[in-house]
């Protein structure tokens, strides 16, 4: 780490506390704040890695209101499940907070109120959106519309998900109301707003020419808001959920949640250190770092920072290593549609199998484009890197030792070259992985750890142990020693990617307390000492597990298909006459079958009351096994004119509905009448 600094606060963004936490956020935020928490700690550095839920803002009360319950029992439902998915997948916050907390309450109200009091808002009235029938201003998720610059019918009033301009809630082109479907009118009100403009000239001097080491997306695209010019930004909102403004006259005003939830990184801070929370955040010889997913940067690398700046009392971030987007089966994740491979369930579908999950996540970390999560290649990497390549050499090494020395591990006698091979190549890839980590290069540092059980396995596959131990014991325990030993550096290279793993290793091999130091190292398991018993680090995943994966994904799409269905607009009004000339019929199936090379048709034999006829129906492909409508009474067109498909006349129509899926399910009485009966 840069000398100039004695200690790291990490903060990860504070996810919404409106639904539970997916892989997306995982792959994004989570896994890589912790990685480098564990990382740091390892080299024995001073970190504080704060974490916590995002408890306002307005979806949550969204969500309530169709609950028919309160935004507290909301976020209290979802910070549960929120925590618990963290602590079950490793993620080592020291602090795991939320804003609703008083200590939340109080820091934010006083940090708008220093502001406030240095006079650094300016309070404007403006017109808003207001819904009359609700009678509430509509600020931000509230209103949906036509976002002015792609189109998009469905973009939010604070942001158009699809081209991913930040907007205004009046820039919407034909906006309705989310909470009653009304057209808003424009009513006046009045905002503190933030004058970004006032910090442009030190944003630009602290980032564009202090910090071009950032990541090129995450400079980039503060270069652009920069170039584009700032504006002032309103900091409160006219709504009943939030941290009421701390200040006269401010009856029904709430602190905006962009505003509350980044000093949550602070209160946070403060319910865990009490006073000494200052030293984190003041301490010029502090280093901060905020991990957020790419939406959240202009709040992180313009906004928060300006906020910070009006106090004047604060450290600026040294860095915000912001990640791009995972999608899920190359489609864009998506909460509303379900379209998300959930924590909490995956917790609970694919027990012990945390280190799969971060691994595969850190391997297709979405570090500098998007990124796609598939179940397939989820279940390659855990059966073709984990379980073939770690996971083999370790179990190979820990049973060899015990099949030729009890479990006790041998001495090191004379170092031929390919010993010393091995431990010229661990080291060089620890200065690489190293390397790595310090500029926020996870998948690297990852693929190069994997390099190093690579190494061990060449190492195995060369020496052959199982054959020298036929001949001379002596060499055998020299090169399982170095097996043993490439093992412990194993679990320290691993322990920031796939802690569960490292901690059995750890246990297993009798390590103690690991540092970053001992990497590189080839006397960390003493010889004479007593490893444990072989045990399974990682377990072969079987197609029917993430077949299952899979099918539930398709089941949620399903769902949605159902739940978007319209009927489609009656057609236009015929007269009696009109319809009086169609013919309409009961008829029993006497036969139907497929018709051969045919697809979609199926052959009906009908008794009509009078006689039999042949109708032909594109039905087939709803009706796998078309059996099971022999006996029953459908409706058919009795004079439509006769035509041939196939080479077979079809004399009729067979009148069939169609369910929402494209489903044909064909139409009968619902109770018998007799063959030939009219229908009108
Ligand atoms: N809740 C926000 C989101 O999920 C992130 C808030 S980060 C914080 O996009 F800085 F505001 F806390
Ligand atoms: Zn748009």
């Amino acid at each position: 780490m840069n000398k100039k600094f004695k200690r790291t606060l990490i903060t990860s963004a504070l996810p919404y506390a409106n639904g539970p936490v997916h892989i997306g956020h995982l792959a994004g935020v989570y896994v890589p704040a912790d990685i480098y928490a564990r990382y740091l700690r390892l080299k024995g550095e001073d970190v504080f890695f704060v974490g916590g839920s995002d408890e306002h803002g307005v979806p949550i009360t969204i969500k309530a209101k169709k609950e028919g319950v309160t935004p507290q029992d909301i976020v209290d439902r979802y910070h549960n499940i929120i925590k618990k998915s963290f602590e079950g997948l490793g993620i080592s916050f020291d602090v795991y907070g939320r804003t609703t907390s008083a200590t939340h309450r109080k820091t934010a109200s006083d940090f708008f109120r220093r502001l406030y009091e240095k006079g650094e808002f300016v309070e404007k009235s403006s017109m808003q959106l207001y819904d009359e029938e609700a009678g509430q201003f509509l600020a931000d998720r509230y209103v949906t519309g036509t976002c002015p610059h792609c189109g998009n019918e469905k973009a939010y009033g604070d942001q158009c998900e699809k081209c991913g301009t930040s907007l205004n809630a009046t820039d919407l082109i034909n906006p309705k109301s989310a909470i009653t479907g009304n057209t808003p009118v424009l009513k006046e009100t009045f905002h503190w707003f933030l004058p970004l403009d006032k910090w442009e000239p030190e944003l630009r001097r602290w980032i564009l020419e202090e910090h071009k080491e950032w990541k090129p997306n995450v400079y980039g695209q503060c270069k652009s808001w920069l170039d584009l010019g700032l504006q002032p930004r309103a900091v409160s909102r006219d709504l009943d959920w939030g941290i009421p403004v701390p200040v006269e006259g401010a009856e029904g005003k709430v602190l905006y949640v962009w505003f509350d939830a980044p000093i949550g990184y602070i209160s946070n801070t403060i319910d865990a250190l009490g006073d000494d929370w200052e030293r984190w955040w003041k301490d010029p010889e502090t280093r901060m770092l905020h991990f957020i997913g790419k939406d959240n940067i202009v709040f992180h690398c313009i906004v928060f920072p300006s906020m910070l700046m009006a106090d004047g009392s604060f450290n600026l971030p040294d860095n915000v290593p912001a990640n791009e987007f995972l999608n899920l089966e190359n489609d864009k994740i998506s909460t509303s549609q379900n379209w998300a491979v959930w924590l909490h369930e995956y917790l609970e579908e694919l027990p012990g199998k945390q280190d799969t999950l971060r691994y595969v996540l850190t391997a297709n970390a979405p570090e500098t484009k998007d990124n796609n999560f598939t179940w397939k290649d989820f279940q390659a990497r855990n059966n073709n890197e984990l379980v073939a390549i770690l996971g083999n050499f370790i179990n190979r090494a820990v049973v060899l030792t015990h099949k030729y020395f009890g479990g006790v591990v041998p001495s090191v006698s004379v170092l031929e070259t390919v010993d010393t091979q091995l431990i010229g190549e661990i080291e060089k890839l620890k200065t690489e992985m190293s390397e790595a980590l310090d500029t926020f290069h996870f998948r690297e540092a990852l693929r190069v750890a994997m390099d190093m059980a690579r190494a061990g396995n060449r190492y195995l596959q060369e020496t052959e142990p199982w054959k020298v131990s036929k001949s001379d014991m002596e060499r055998t325990g020299t090169i399982l020693n170095i097996a043993i030993q490439t093992c412990a550096n194993l679990a320290i290279a691993f322990e920031p990617f796939l802690p569960f793993m490292a901690d059995k290793l750890v246990k297993m091999l009798g390590l103690g307390k690991i540092t970053w130091d001992m990497l590189g190292s080839f006397d960390l398991v003493a010889a004479g000492s007593h490893i444990g018993e072989p045990e399974l680090l990682f377990e072969k995943i079987e197609d029917s597990v993430v077949e299952a994966q899979v099918k539930k994904l398709q089941d949620a799409k399903e769902k949605n298909k159902l739940a978007a269905w319209k009927p489609e607009e009656v057609k236009v009004n015929v007269d009696f006459e009109t319809f009086e000339k169609i013919d309409i019929r009961v008829g029993k199936v006497l036969e139907c079958s497929k018709v051969k090379k045919s697809k979609k048709l199926l052959q009906f034999l009908i008794d009509d009351g009078m006689s039999k006829r042949t109708i032909l129906s594109g039905i087939a492909e709803s009706y796998e096994d078309p059996s099971v409508l022999v006996g029953k009474e459908i409706c058919f067109i009795a004079n439509f004119e006769p035509r041939k498909m196939m080479g077979i006349e079809s004399q009729g129509m067979i009148l069939s509905a169609v369910n929402p899926n494209g489903k044909l399910t064909v139409i009968s009485p619902s109770a018998d009448v007799a063959p030939g009966a009219s229908v009108g």
